[in-house]
C-alpha cells in the first residue's frame, strides 16, 4: 500500500516531498507555519495578502498607521479613489515579510508567496508589480499567483532578473483558464513551473460559481493532465481542495498529480496564525456550520464559518487604513452595499450590512472564518481536553500524517511516525 512519502516532486534536479501548505492570508499561513514545511521536505506559502499590515504585527512598523493619517481626511467621504498605497512601503513592508522568513528558513524545501491579484490596491499592474517583484529581490523561492486569471502577470515580472530562475505558478480551477493563460502568455517563452488545480472543496475564495458542488477535483485534474499531456508540456500539477488524509493525496499521486496542496489540516496547527478562540470554532464544526456565499466584495463566492462575526456587520469601510479590494477606480462592493444602508437607514446607530463584508477589515482581525469543506471533521484529526476544548497540533504532526498516513488512519498527537 503506497504512502505518500513513496512520491517526490520533482522541479528540475530537486526532489521534495509532494506536500505543499496552501497559501492562507491574513497570515493565517504565518512564516512559522510555512518554515515547517520547508524544514520538513516540503513546500510552505506565506501570504503577501495586507502585507503592509503585517509588517507592522511582525516587525513593529507603522505602515498602516502612517497610510491613515495621509487619508484620515477622506473618512467620511463615500469616495474612497483618492487613496492609493505608497509603492515604496509596499515594496519596504513585503521585503521584510518575505527576507526575514528565508532568513529563518532550514531544510531541504521551499518557501513561496501566495499572490492574489483580487487585491487590486485600487492601482492593479502597478501595485502587483511590486508586490511580485519585492518578494523576488527578498529570495522568495517562488510565487503562486492565485485568485485571478492572471493573464497578464508573468508579463509584469518579464524583466526581473529572476524570472526565470524562480519558481513561478498559477492556481486555476478548470482547464479553460489554464488554456487560456497559456496561450495569453506564450510570447513570453516561460511557461509556469507548477500548476495547481483547486477543486471546489477548498477554503478561501473559489474559482467557481455558487454552483460549485456540481464540480469534482478529480474530474478537473483528469482534464488538465490529459491537456498537458497532448500539448506535450511537462508541467507538474499539484491537486488541491479536499484532500484530508494521506490515502486522499496518494489517489491523486497515482493518477498524474505530482503532489498536493492542502491547508484545512493545517488551520489547528499550532504555527497557524488564528487565534487559539477561532481555531476552536473550527474543531467545533459540523457540516452544516460550513457555508459557501457571496459576501466577499470579490465578486468570488467564498467558503466560511455560518456564525462568522463577518456577515452581516455593517461596519464603516476601513479603506483608508486598509484598501487592499479597491479597483482601479477606488471602488468596492463593500462600500456600495454599505453606502445604500447608509441612505436607507439614516439614523441608524449600527447597521447590517447582509450582502458584502468589509473583507479587509474582518480577514485582518480574524473575524472572517473562511475555511475548506473538510473542517468539519478537523475534531477526529484530535482530542478533546477536560475543559471541553480541543488539543492543536504541531504542523510537523500533521505533516507527517500526510507524508506516512495508510488507509486514511489520521494519527493523533503524540503518535510516534
Ligand atoms: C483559512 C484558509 C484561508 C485561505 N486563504 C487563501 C488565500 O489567501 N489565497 C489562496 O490562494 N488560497 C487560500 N486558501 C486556499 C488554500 O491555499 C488551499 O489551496 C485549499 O484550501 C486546499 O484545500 P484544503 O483546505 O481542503 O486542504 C485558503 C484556505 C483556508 C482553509
Amino acid at each position: 500500500m503506497k504512502r505518500v512519502d513513496d512520491f517526490r516532486l520533482k522541479f528540475g534536479n530537486r526532489e521534495f516531498v509532494p506536500i505543499m501548505i496552501g497559501g492562507m492570508g491574513v497570515d493565517i499561513s504565518t512564516a512559522e507555519l510555512a518554515l515547517e514545511a520547508a524544514r520538513l521536505g516540503g513546500i510552505g506559502h506565506i501570504s503577501d495578502a495586507m502585507v503592509t499590515d503585517v509588517s507592522d504585527r511582525r516587525f513593529d512598523t507603522k505602515f498602516v498607521k502612517n497610510k491613515l493619517k495621509l487619508y484620515r481626511h477622506n473618512i467620511d467621504n463615500s469616495d474612497k479613489s483618492i487613496i492609493k498605497f505608497d509603492l515604496g512601503a509596499l515594496a519596504e513592508a513585503t521585503r521584510r515579510h518575505v527576507e526575514a522568513t528565508m532568513q529563518s528558513k532550514r531544510g531541504e524545501g521551499l518557501i513561496f508567496v501566495n499572490c492574489m491579484e483580487k487585491l487590486t490596491m485600487n492601482a492593479p499592474r502597478e501595485t502587483l508589480q511590486v508586490r511580485m517583484a519585492s518578494a523576488l529581490d527578498a529570495g522568495v523561492d517562488g510565487i503562486t499567483l492565485s485568485a485571478g486569471l492572471h493573464l497578464g502577470s508573468f508579463g509584469l515580472l518579464a524583466e526581473h532578473p529572476r524570472f526565470r530562475d524562480a519558481k513561478l505558478g498559477i492556481i486555476v480551477s478548470s482547464v479553460r483558464a489554464l488554456q487560456l493563460f497559456l496561450r495569453k502568455n506564450a510570447r513570453l517563452n516561460r511557461l509556469p513551473d507548477y500548476v495547481i488545480v483547486e477543486g471546489p472543496l477548498a477554503g478561501g475564495h473559489l474559482g467557481f460559481g455558487t454552483d460549485w458542488a456540481q464540480y469534482d477535483l478529480a474530474t478537473i485534474i483528469a482534464e488538465v493532465v490529459q491537456y498537458l499531456r497532448t500539448e506535450q508540456l511537462a508541467i507538474p500539477v499539484i491537486a488541491a481542495g479536499g484532500i484530508f488524509t494521506g490515502s486522499d493525496a496518494v489517489s491523486f499521486l497515482v493518477s498524474g498529480s505530482a503532489a498536493v496542496q492542502v491547508a484545512t489540516r493545517f488551520t489547528v496547527a499550532n504555527e497557524c496564525g488564528l487565534p487559539k478562540k477561532v481555531k476552536q470554532e473550527y474543531f467545533k464544526a459540523s457540516e452544516e456550520d460550513i457555508i459557501v456565499n457571496t459576501v466577499s466584495p470579490t465578486g468570488y463566492p467564498m467558503r466560511m464559518l455560518r456564525n462568522t462575526p463577518a456577515i452581516g456587520a455593517g461596519i464603516r469601510p476601513n479603506c483608508e487604513a486598509y484598501g487592499y479590494l479597491l479597483d482601479g477606480n477606488g471602488g468596492c462592493a463593500y462600500i456600495s452595499a454599505y453606502n445604500r444602508e447608509l441612505a436607507l437607514h439614516p439614523d441608524a446607530k449600527t447597521l447590517s450590512v447582509l450582502d458584502k463584508t468589509c473583507l479587509c477589515t474582518h480577514m485582518r482581525n480574524f473575524n472572517c472564518w473562511t475555511c475548506g469543506q473538510t473542517t468539519y471533521r478537523l475534531k477526529d484529526t484530535s482530542r478533546r481536553l477536560e475543559d471541553g476544548s480541543y488539543e492543536t497540533l504541531s504542523a510537523e504532526h500533521i505533516f507527517r500524517d500526510y507524508q506516512f498516513s495508510i488507509d486514511h488512519k489520521i494519527a493523533l498527537p503524540g503518535t510516534a511516525f
